[in-house]
């Protein structure tokens, strides 16, 4: 007979035995944005996250620095009347991100700022490119997202974070980067699936598409070598971090990723509706929230991710 239980004593015992640890400076966390003075809107379908100001962010990103947080990723929110085809909101050299990025790093210096790049949450139809003929065109879509990323890049990015989808934007991006010679760093979101879990974060940005699905830019969760292949083409055009999108539903992508490609920092990203899932669970006592998060973040870092990108990442933090 082997003696497993002796592993699972006491508590001492587990900890010693833990293979998977876990610890904030893992974490990314996301912030969203708005215009205006003193707003601290809570996210009803997101229990603890909120649209910020900058001046309330500065708040926020000064509690988070005190708990050990040194990464961030912004997302910009506007309103559906400044909103136009092209997402111009999104790509102006004075855009809420623009703007956040710049006082973040005055204030901030040591903070490593991410920023997304895509256009969904400034467009009026909510895709996250530009239409022709009733779908997102591609090519036509890959200039804006880079003048985007060369925006935020002189802003003071840390790093941008192509989201959209669009086949070759690292590509476009790098090249871009190149010819301004800047250094700024990218972070494919390489495998990212079609997925209902954005649910809640399109509330939370007011982002959803007015017709049709992002189905025929986003993967097709039915496949794994698309996956796999978009991360290598990732890899291929200059990213310098991958990720996969969503976390736990796609934990077998995770595995294979960072096995595929273990030179490049694993990213993974625990969603809006994996977030709200598991603190609606927690809200009516299904489970312990502070135990099933834990759980479900050793689940992501065991399959192999090296960072998360989580909601839950002051939570944690302030748990320590
Ligand atoms: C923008 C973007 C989305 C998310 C991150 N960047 C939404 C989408 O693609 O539909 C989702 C993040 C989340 O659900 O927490 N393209």
């Amino acid at each position: 007979m082997k003696r497993f239980r002796q592993y699972r004593l006491n508590k001492k015992t587990r900890d010693f035995y833990a293979e998977v640890k876990i610890s904030v400076s893992d974490f990314i966390y996301p912030y969203f944005v708005v215009k205006g003075e003193k707003v601290k809107d809570a996210i009803i379908s997101m229990d603890g996250v909120f649209r910020f100001s900058i001046d309330e962010l500065l708040k926020d990103i000064a509690e988070i620095v005190f708990l050990g947080i040194n990464k961030i990723l912004l997302f910009g929110v506007i309103s559906d009347e400044e909103k136009d085809e092209k997402g111009y909101e999104g790509i102006s050299s004075n855009s809420i991100i623009c703007q956040a990025v710049r006082e973040i790093k005055k204030q901030f210096p040591q903070i490593i700022v991410f920023t997304d790049i895509c256009l969904c949450g400034y467009t009026s139809h909510g895709h996250c490119g530009l239409i022709r003929n009733h779908d997102v065109d591609n090519d036509t879509t890959l200039p804006l997202l880079a003048e985007m990323a060369y925006q935020h890049a002189i802003a003071g990015a840390d790093f941008v974070a192509p989201s959209s989808m669009m086949d070759g934007e690292v590509a476009y991006i790098r090249q871009r980067f190149k010819e301004e010679k800047l250094s700024t760093k990218i972070l494919g979101y390489s495998a990212k699936y079609a997925s209902s879990f954005y649910t809640p974060f399109r509330d939370a940005v007011f982002s959803s598409p007015s017709f049709g699905t992002r189905k025929t830019y986003q993967i097709d969760f039915r496949t794994i070598d698309q996956g796999l292949n978009e991360i290598a083409a990732d890899i291929e055009e200059g990213a310098d971090w991958i990720m996969v999108k969503p976390a736990m539903p796609y934990l077998d992508i995770v595995q294979r990723a960072s096995v595929c490609f273990p030179n490049y920092p694993l990213v993974t990203y625990q969603v809006s509706g994996e977030y709200a899932m598991l603190k609606q669970g927690a809200r009516v006592n299904f489970f312990d929230g502070k135990q099933i998060f834990f759980e479900s973040l050793i689940a992501i870092k065991r399959a192999g991710a090296k960072y998360i990108v989580s909601y839950y990442a002051k939570e944690f933090a302030n748990e320590q």
